[in-house]
């Protein structure tokens, strides 16, 4: 397979394929792995064919694999950080599957890091990060996204029924009859350098279009992360869940010319120390387990610490770790530090909490199936039920591997019989003609800070009803544009992330409790009475 660039003969082409994968991130390139050889696979991807949140994946990925580690403990602190809101059968069966998806990842020619020279799963050198009772991440130096998308990219590119278009955007999913249901039939897709539409048909659609940190002024999520996966399955009727659950890292780097750049988890892991303006270790103020607490509770309290002693960030120390360690163990922080000006063996960090995981989505079944037939999702856009309130550090990689077997192995036994039954031509749909090249405008900014401000890490329902309101004038307006400006990137993304936006604080809103990610101030406690379960959301959604 190459990335290919396919001639047209007019402004609009309908093509056909067995399955349609949205998205090259891991969900996408793992699902796209496994059906190849079950019938044509064909994934689109809205710009060059690495770009995704996968590629930028610090820490690595979470499994048991060690003696000193058991199943059960992975389920209990997935569980615990997940403020008790996981499915627990989801959980017991992704932990359960972690070892073995490890394996396929070496199998398919991924080079983690070992303890060794001797490379055996029991010399896998295995990271640290918060809310996990024992050492559990299997990495790459800290590159692990690159190398595990780079693999997945190359096993793809050798495999004779796969192949992949670069710079196509899916616009929406398309839906009509297939075996005496309303099914998912395909997509429209905006080839972007052509300019022009492809409606491609397909009996099977796999959603693995990633997450939606860019709908927040600040986020360790590159551009494409605009929601678009989470808003096509809104508007085609998908069943969605625990929108409310955005997680913030607690260590984005702060300054000016890295806008988006994460240090690890694993740092601190690693032995790294948050301090205030004064130098204070202030992590015990707020957890037992200081550095290496939840999320949640580390992203808020270097919030209240910063507050409380006037600064806009916190500091993050590993002077008093061997330098060579530190080099040899975080290579791409180490060096993306040192261009900036900043040797982080010698002086402590600035670092602040940004969005970067979206924990809810479109909801799915153990099989990965949505509640649309023909539509299948993987990855961040989906909500399988293991992260609860809260994502463990580096559940989302396993989770993303196991959705994508699961979405692989379902899809490939329906395809025959919903291809029988495929309908000859594409449903008909109107469509706004392709408008000029536009930059992202000023709605952006106001998207970003309302969510920022007012449905970020600390929420009120003054705020919040505030955030709803604008949100829902910002995704008239991004209706309005979409069909008067016509159909580019900056339309169709606004479009999405304005509903996506809105989505969030809806649920935000909806749900008046504190728990795990979701913290109000007017209703600062779990209430397990009322709301001890999943929020859920039906699209179309007014
Ligand atoms: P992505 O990898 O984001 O891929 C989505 C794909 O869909 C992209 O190719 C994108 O271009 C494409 N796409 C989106 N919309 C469209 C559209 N409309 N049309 C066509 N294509 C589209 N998790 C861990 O478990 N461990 C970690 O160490 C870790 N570190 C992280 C570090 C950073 C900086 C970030 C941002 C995230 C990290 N995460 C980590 C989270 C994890 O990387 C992601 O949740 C995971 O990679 C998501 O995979 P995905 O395949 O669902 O989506
Ligand atoms: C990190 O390396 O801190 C990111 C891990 C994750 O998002 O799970």
């Amino acid at each position: 397979m190459t990335p290919r660039r396919p001639s047209p003969p007019s402004s609009r082409v309908d093509e056909r394929v067995d399955f349609l994968i949205i998205g090259s991130g891991i969900g996408g390139l793992w699902t796209a792995l496994k059906l190849a050889d079950h019938g044509r696979v064909l994934v689109v991807t809205k710009k060059d064919e690495a770009e995704s949140n996968t590629n930028y994946a610090q820490g690595g990925i979470a499994a048991v694999m060690s003696q000193v580690d058991s199943i059960n403990q992975h389920i209990a602190d997935t569980i615990a950080v997940g403020g008790e809101l996981s499915h627990p059968k989801v959980v017991r069966r992704i932990v359960a599957a972690g070892p073995g998806l490890v394996n396929d990842l070496i199998d398919a020619g991924v080079q983690f890091t070992y303890t060794s020279r001797k490379h055996t799963m029991n010399t896998l050198d295995l990271g640290l990060e918060g809310g996990h009772s024992a050492p559990r991440v299997v990495h790459s130096a800290d590159l692990t996204g690159q190398e595990i998308e780079a693999s997945l990219l190359h096993g793809l590119s050798e495999h004779p029924n796969a192949e992949m278009y670069v710079h196509h955007l899916a616009i929406d999913l398309m839906l009509g009859p297939n075996d005496g249901q309303r099914a998912c039939v395909g997509a429209i897709v905006f080839d972007r350098l052509r300019r022009i539409i492809r409606r491609i048909s397909s009996p099977v659609t796999i959603l693995a279009t990633g997450g939606s940190g860019q709908v927040y002024r600040h986020t360790t999520n590159p551009m494409i992360a605009t929601g678009d996966g989470l808003a096509m399955a809104c508007r085609a009727g998908a069943v969605m869940g625990n929108l409310e659950f955005v997680q913030f890292h607690p260590t984005r780097l702060y300054h000016p010319r890295a806008q988006r750049f994460l240090i690890s988890e694993a740092v601190r892991g690693a032995g790294g120390i948050l301090r205030n303006r004064h130098g204070e270790a202030f992590m015990e103020r707020y957890h037992p387990k200081r550095d290496l607490a939840p999320r949640d509770i580390v992203a808020r309290a270097i919030v209240a610490e910063a507050r409380r002693t006037g600064s806009r960030c916190a500091w993050l120390d590993l002077t008093h770790l061997r330098p060579a360690f530190v080099r040899e163990r975080f290579p791409n922080i180490y060096k993306r530090c040192l261009k900036l000006d900043m040797n982080i063996t010698r002086e402590p960090i600035p670092v602040v909490p940004a969005a970067h995981y979206m924990c809810g989505g479109v909801a799915t079944d153990l099989n990965a199936k949505t509640n649309i037939p023909g539509l299948w999702v993987a990855g961040e856009a989906a909500h399988s039920g293991l992260h609860g309130a809260n994502r463990l550090a580096s559940n989302s990689l396993l989770e993303a591997m196991f959705l994508a077997s699961q979405a692989a192995e379902s899809a490939a036994r329906a395809m025959p019989r919903m291809r029988k039954h495929l309908p000859a031509k594409p449903p008909a749909k109107r469509l706004p003609p392709i408008g000029r090249v536009h930059q992202r405008h000023t709605g952006w900014k106001r998207l970003q800070k309302t969510m920022w401000d007012d449905v970020g890490i600390i929420r009120d329902r003054k705020g919040l009803s505030r955030a709803t309101k604008i949100l829902r004038e910002l995704r008239r307006e991004a209706e309005k544009r979409f069909r008067q400006q016509g159909i580019n990137a900056n339309t169709v993304e606004y479009r999405n992330a304005t509903l996506v936006g809105y989505l969030i604080s809806r649920s935000a809103l909806a749900r008046e409790e504190s728990r795990g990610l979701h913290y109000r101030l007017d209703f600062p406690l779990p209430d397990d009475a009322h709301w001890k379960q999943d929020s859920e959301l039906k699209g179309p959604v007014r």
